[in-house]
């Protein structure tokens, strides 16, 4: 359990600087407690609702509600399978019946499936009302609350429907992930180490040696990290807001790691297990290609089985996983656009991949012929 180590912790302050909006990420223990005047020093529109699970609002709703008080929140169940179109509507019925106006924030507290819904919610109720995101897992405080990403699943493929909506502010209480399931924390280290792979040899290093001590969710240890990530996705997000550019870097793991969900319906795996395996993907192919040594696709590889194991997959062949990428976001007129690793740190876009080099990495990394 993540404790107090002072009455007054440090309040990190990162900002994301957008075409569509600039709005800070604040980042500090006890943050929740500090909500109320975040939103005031906002302006934030007076009537505020906040759409959370009836989990997490169990766990941590008391606190939310003792700041900010009033309405009652709008509970609408959480996990992969429930990123429906059909739950946003339940938020937009609760929204009505409210008489929620234009006067309104909408304040989105849970994971990153709470996030996306509830903001794609926000970005199309009344075509925009104010947004803020108080994220309460690993992977949504480190990735999914910063960036503008709204939106749900389709039966046929991931987050298929959606938007760019910026949130107006994300608060960020890393005192919450004390309740967090272990597996779901563990989701969130493996964003941790894709920023680690994509931009940062040191935070790569801190996760590696500190793993103990993350584990323990010593605050000391865990705060920096989260605030580390964080200013890595401000910072590639206020470059490239639409994903047209350098945004695509964050891909990292993820073209591999999506087939791999959808291929196993979205049950076996939590997104963060995924990544794990579409990093080892892609650091296998481009080590084969020579752009990446082997001591480092090593490294990556370590530090991933520290983390503990991930779901089997041999009995999951690469030929479903490579048709499965046929159908991801990532293909540009029909090329599919790959982030390799170069060095622990560093990146590069590629657009020439070929079928055989995907199914070799797959079968190295253990899918099945
Ligand atoms: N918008 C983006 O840029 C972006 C980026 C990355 C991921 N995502 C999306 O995020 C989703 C995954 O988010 P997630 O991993 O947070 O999953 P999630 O929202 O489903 O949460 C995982 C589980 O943790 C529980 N939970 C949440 N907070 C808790 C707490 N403090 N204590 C105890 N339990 C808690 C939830 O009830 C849920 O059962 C995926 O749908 C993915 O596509 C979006
Ligand atoms: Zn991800």
């Amino acid at each position: 359990m993540l404790s107090y180590h002072s009455p007054s912790m440090p309040l990190d302050r990162i900002d994301v600087t957008t075409p569509s909006r600039s709005y800070s990420v604040t980042l500090s223990d006890g943050g929740i407690d500090r909500l109320a005047r975040i939103l005031d020093d906002l302006g934030a529109p007076e009537r505020r609702f906040v759409v959370s699970s009836p989990l997490v609002w169990r766990l941590h709703g008391p606190r939310v509600s003792r700041v900010l008080g009033s309405e009652e929140p709008i509970l609408v169940p959480d996990g992969e399978r429930y990123k429906q179109l059909s739950m946003v509507v339940r938020i937009y019925d609760a929204l009505v019946h409210a008489n929620a106006d234009r006067a309104s924030t909408l304040i989105t507290f849970g994971g990153g499936v709470i996030g996306d819904m509830a903001g794609f919610a926000a970005a199309t109720y009344l075509r925009g009302i104010a947004l803020v995101h108080v994220p309460t897992t690993l992977l949504a405080q480190v990735d999914s609350a910063i960036g503008g990403k709204v939106g749900v699943n389709h039966p046929l493929g991931k987050n298929l429907i959606g938007s760019f909506y910026q949130p107006h502010a994300v608060v960020i209480d890393p005192l919450v992930l004390g309740t967090l399931p272990r597996r779901e924390f563990r989701a969130g280290l493996y964003e941790v180490i894709k920023y680690g792979m994509t931009s940062s040899a040191a935070l790569f290093d801190r996760v590696a040696r500190e793993r103990k001590a993350i584990f323990a969710r010593s605050s000391a240890v865990l705060t920096p990290i989260i605030a580390d990530s964080c200013r890595i996705k401000a910072a590639v997000v206020s470059a490239d807001e639409r994903e047209t550019g350098p945004r695509r870097i964050l891909n990292f793991g993820h073209t591999a790691g999506h087939a791999i969900e959808a291929v196993t319906k979205y049950r076996r795996f939590r997104h963060g297990e995924a990544v794990g395996y579409g990093m080892l993907v892609a650091a296998d192919l481009a080590r084969a290609r020579g752009a990446f040594a082997d001591h480092d696709r090593q490294a990556l590889a370590e530090v991933i089985a520290s983390l503990g194991p991930l779901p089997p997959i041999a009995d999951l062949s690469s030929a479903q996983i490579l048709e499965a990428m046929q159908h991801d976001k990532k293909m540009v007129a029909g090329r599919l656009h790959f982030v390799l690793p170069t060095a622990i740190g560093a990146t590069t876009i590629v657009d020439d991949v070929t079928e055989q080099e995907i199914g070799a990495a797959l079968k190295r990394v253990g899918f099945a012929k």
